[in-house]
């Protein structure tokens, strides 16, 4: 099963989830340490303080991706490295790590594709309203541009914001994320402004003559119970617009449906902000992990992620999951796909994220991950499949190079190819990078 000639195969990870370093060479606070401080936030009051101590340990790092073929290597940003109070002068020290860091990038034959946000805003920000605040978006795109200036020569793949939905609603909406709110309209003004963020960046990016300029979005069918059942056809459909559309549809097409945008409460969306959030892309990262399975339900009350998602439930994974309890759909990856194709033609795609946590087994020195390895050989196939049905996929990254700082879940849940221990900070490439290494090599399965 071989994959178009020049498809990117890669791995991810973000700033947060693996540098540590979280006082050093100047960076500031962000909404993460503060979040990650705060008793009963973060499983077992983990931190990312240290995380995979990756700051000083990348020349490593690239040295097992050279190893393993990784022609792609995505990895994001910290704004308060570069901006310790998110505005004001920027911090050269702080850029200084990336300049390294793309450069081994470089040296070792590794496309280096960098994220400008992924969750990280500087609790200065936060402090002044975070991402309720439109001056977050201006402030965004300073920086992006600060970013710009100091890696546009070496850098092609840029990346704006990664998951506008989830810094939105479990961030401002759930509290399930930093910085911890609980307030629907907050979320709703948090994704707005995000998006609004994103097409500023994206023009002084573009002005700046950025190469390849795209955002990274989670996406996942949403599937009713029934597809027969008007009800459940219209529950699936809320869920959807808030999930999907509310992020797509100015992205790509320079205005919000008129569902969503009656969601906003007054004199959130200005004129003229859908135009900006519209400026023309060249990729669009689509983050899979699973399908959102849905039923309704009259009297069900909104789940404050999804907007307007009255009396919907949310249904059980009626198969296998990964340690997340995230159920196993590799078939929705294909079905995802198949739509973007359909409702924005012409937009390339590429996977900027996929991939399972699980417990890992440890035999004689080796991680076995046998149930790693089926994930991500069912994820290609549904991939391969969508391909040849006339996807324009231009690659895949594997979430993640190294296991890592899961948000909330602290280091308990593990994502990575290659296994870290986290008191000696070995890392160990488990059965599932080796195989890796053999799609990569071999062009596909
Ligand atoms: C995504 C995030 C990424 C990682 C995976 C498991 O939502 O972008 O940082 O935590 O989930």
């Amino acid at each position: 099963m071989e994959f178009p000639k020049d498809f990117r195969w890669g791995a991810a990870t973000a700033a947060y989830q693996i540098e540590g370093a979280a006082t050093e060479a100047g960076r500031g606070p962000s909404i993460w340490d503060t979040f990650s401080r705060t008793p009963g936030k973060v499983f077992a009051g983990h931190t990312g303080d240290v995380a995979c101590d990756h700051y000083h340990r990348y020349p490593e790092d690239v040295a097992i991706m050279r190893e393993l073929g990784i022609g792609t290597y995505r990895f994001s940003v910290a704004w308060p490295r570069v901006k310790p109070d998110g505005t004001g002068p920027v911090n050269p020290r702080g850029l200084d790590f990336y300049d390294r860091l793309t450069n081994e990038l470089l040296a070792n034959g590794i496309e280096p594709m960098l994220t400008l946000y992924h969750w990280d805003l500087p609790q200065g920000l936060e402090d002044r309203g975070g991402w309720t605040s439109r001056d977050t978006s201006y402030y965004f795109a300073e920086y992006a541009l600060a970013v710009h200036k100091r890696l546009g020569d070496r850098i092609k793949l840029w990346t704006t914001l990664n998951e506008p939905w989830c810094s939105a609603f479990l961030g401002y909406a759930a509290g399930v994320f930093a910085p911890g709110h609980t307030d629907v309209q907050e979320g709703l003004s948090a994704a707005h402004h995000l998006l609004l963020g994103h097409g500023l960046a994206t023009a002084e990016l573009r002005h700046a003559g950025a190469e390849t300029i795209g955002i990274t979005l989670n996406l996942a069918p949403v599937v009713p119970a029934d597809p027969q059942d008007p009800a459940e056809l219209d529950a699936a459909d809320r869920v959807d617009a808030m999930l999907n559309r509310l992020f797509l549809e100015p992205v790509i097409k320079g205005a919000y449906e008129p569902y969503a945008k009656q969601m906003f409460s007054d004199g959130v969306v200005l004129d003229g902000d859908e135009a900006i959030i519209g400026q023309p892309i060249d990729m669009l990262g689509v983050n899979y992990y699973n399908p959102n399975l849905v039923t309704a339900r009259p009297g069900a009350p909104e789940n404050p992620v999804y907007p307007g998602s009255h009396g919907v439930d949310f249904r059980p994974a009626p198969g296998k999951t990964t340690a997340m309890g995230w159920p196993i759909e590799p078939w929705g990856l294909t079905e995802l796909l198949e739509r973007l194709h359909r409702d924005y033609p012409g937009l390339p795609l590429i996977i900027t994220e996929n991939g399972a946590a699980f417990d890992d087994v440890h035999s004689d020195g080796n991680v076995a991950d046998s149930d790693r390895i089926s994930y991500l050989e069912e994820h290609l196939r549904a991939c391969h499949e969508a391909i040849s049905r006339g996807v324009d996929l231009r690659g895949y990254l594997v979430w993640s190079l190294l296991d890592n700082f899961e948000w909330a879940e602290g280091y308990r849940k593990r994502f990575g190819i290659v296994h870290v221990d986290f008191d000696t900070q070995a890392r160990t490439p488990k059965d599932s990078a080796r195989w890796y290494a053999k799609v990569i090599e071999r062009n596909g399965l």
